[in-house]
C-alpha cells in the first residue's frame, strides 16, 4: 500500500535518499549564517511549542494568483464564485510580491510560489521567480503546464526556477480528462519535452522536474505506464500521491492503494504543526493564512502583509492563540486561533484528551 502524507512516504530507500540529498543540497545552496541561526531558533521554538517567536519562517508559500485555466474535478473549491466575506480571484502585483519577499528574504531558503491557481498563467509570475532567485531564495512552482507559449521553456529556465512540480494525473486522455477536465495532456507533455530538451541544451540541472500524479481508482492501473513515461520524458522523478477528496466523493475516485480514511493519522494529545513555526501562506491579496487550509473566508486571515509588518502578524493575537492550542487544545480563547481551532489536528487532540 502507498502511504499518504510526506512526499517520500511509500518510496523505496534509494529514491528517499535521492530526494533527501536534493533537499539538503538546496538548503546548503541558499544558506547564510543568519538563515542557519534562524533555522536553529525555529526548530527550537517548535520543539518547545513556544508561543512568541524570536524566529521567522524559513519557507514561504506565496500564491501569485488563484486564477486558473483548468477546472480539475476536486481542486479546492471547484472554481466556484466567492460568497459574501470570501476572497475573490485575482493576481498579486509584483510590487506587493517584492514587499513581502523583502521583509523575509534574510531568513528564506525557499518560496513555494503557488496556491490555488496556475502560476504560469501571467507574465509577472516569471518576474517574481527571478526576483526571489536573485535574493538567494530557491523557488518552486506547481503547474499544470497547459500553457500555449512557444517561449515557455525559455522563460522558465531564464527565471531561475529551482523546482517544477508538474501536475499530471493520468497518462491516457480518458483518465487525464476525468481528473483535469478540459486540460490538454498533449500540450502539457510537449511543454515538458521542450523544457527537458532546453535544460539539456544549456547543460542545466534546474528546474528539477517533479511529476506529481494523484492516484485515484480510475488511474491506479496506469502507475507502471506513468513510470515508463517519466523515463521517456526525462523528468527527474515521478511521485504518486494520495489526493484529498470530500468524504462523499464517488467510489471510483478512491484508490485501493491508499487507506481511504483520511482521519487515520493517530491523534496526539499535544498536536504538532510545523506551519505555525516554519512557514506561512501568503494569499494573492497579501492576506496571511497559517497554512493552505480554508483560505477563502477573509475572517480566517491572521493579518495582511501589505498593510502590517509581517513581524507584527507573526507574533500577533491569532498566531499566539493558534500556538497555544498546540500546547493545550482546550485553551479558552480558541476562537482567536480562527481556522486552527477547527483543524482536525486540534479537534482530534481534544477528543483524545477527553
Ligand atoms: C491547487 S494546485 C495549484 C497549482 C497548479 N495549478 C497545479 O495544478 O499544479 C496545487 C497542487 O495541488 C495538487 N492537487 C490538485 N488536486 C488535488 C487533490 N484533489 N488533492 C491533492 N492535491 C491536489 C496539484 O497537483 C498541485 O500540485
Ligand atoms: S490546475 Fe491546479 S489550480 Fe487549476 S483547477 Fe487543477 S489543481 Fe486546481
Ligand atoms: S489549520 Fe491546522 S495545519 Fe493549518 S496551521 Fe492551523 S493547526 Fe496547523
Amino acid at each position: 500500500m502507498l502511504r499518504a502524507g510526506l512526499a517520500t512516504r511509500g518510496m523505496d530507500a534509494a529514491t528517499k535518499f535521492r530526494i533527501l540529498k536534493r533537499h539538503l543540497a538546496a538548503v546548503l545552496r541558499h544558506a547564510t549564517p543568519r538563515k542557519l541561526l534562524n533555522l536553529v531558533k525555529t526548530e527550537r521554538n517548535m520543539r518547545r511549542k513556544a508561543e512568541v517567536l524570536d524566529s521567522f519562517p524559513y519557507i514561504l508559500k506565496i500564491e501569485s494568483t488563484n486564477i486558473c485555466n483548468l477546472h480539475c474535478a476536486f481542486c479546492y473549491d471547484n472554481r466556484r464564485q466567492p460568497s459574501e466575506g470570501e476572497r475573490g480571484y485575482g493576481r498579486m502585483q509584483p510590487a506587493h510580491f517584492r514587499h513581502v519577499v523583502d521583509q523575509l528574504a534574510p531568513y528564506l531558503f525557499k518560496i513555494n510560489m503557488y496556491g490555488f491557481g496556475e502560476p504560469f498563467l501571467f507574465p509577472e509570475g516569471f518576474e517574481m521567480i527571478r526576483y526571489a532567485t536573485d535574493r538567494n531564495i530557491g523557488v518552486g512552482v506547481s503547474s499544470n503546464m497547459n500553457i500555449k507559449d512557444d517561449l515557455l521553456a525559455e522563460k522558465i529556465i531564464d527565471s531561475g526556477l529551482e523546482v517544477l512540480i508538474f501536475s499530471c494525473h493520468g497518462v491516457t486522455p480518458e483518465s487525464y480528462a476525468t481528473f483535469m477536465g478540459k486540460g490538454n495532456m498533449e500540450l502539457a507533455l510537449e511543454n515538458i519535452r521542450r523544457l527537458v530538451a532546453l535544460k539539456k541544451a544549456r547543460n542545466r540541472s534546474t528546474p528539477v522536474i517533479d511529476w506529481q500524479f494523484c492516484v485515484t481508482g480510475f488511474n491506479e492501473n496506469e502507475i507502471p505506464l506513468a513510470e515508463q513515461q517519466a523515463r521517456e520524458l526525462g523528468v527527474d522523478q515521478v511521485r504518486f500521491i494520495k489526493p484529498f477528496f470530500p468524504k462523499d466523493a464517488p467510489a471510483q475516485w478512491w484508490s485501493s492503494k491508499f487507506p481511504r480514511n483520511l482521519d487515520d493519522q493517530a491523534a496526539d494529545v499535544e498536536p504538532d504543526c510545523s506551519w505555525l513555526y516554519r512557514s506561512a501562506f501568503v494569499n494573492f491579496d497579501g492576506g496571511i493564512s497559517p497554512c493552505c487550509s480554508d483560505v477563502r473566508p477573509l475572517a480566517n486571515d491572521f493579518g495582511n502583509a501589505l498593510t502590517q509588518p509581517f513581524a507584527e502578524i507573526w507574533n500577533g493575537p491569532a498566531y499566539r492563540a493558534a500556538r497555544r492550542l498546540l500546547k493545550n487544545p482546550h485553551a479558552a480563547d480558541a476562537q482567536a486561533a480562527r481556522v486552527c481551532q477547527r483543524c482536525p489536528l486540534i479537534v482530534n487532540a481534544r477528543k483524545q484528551a477527553q
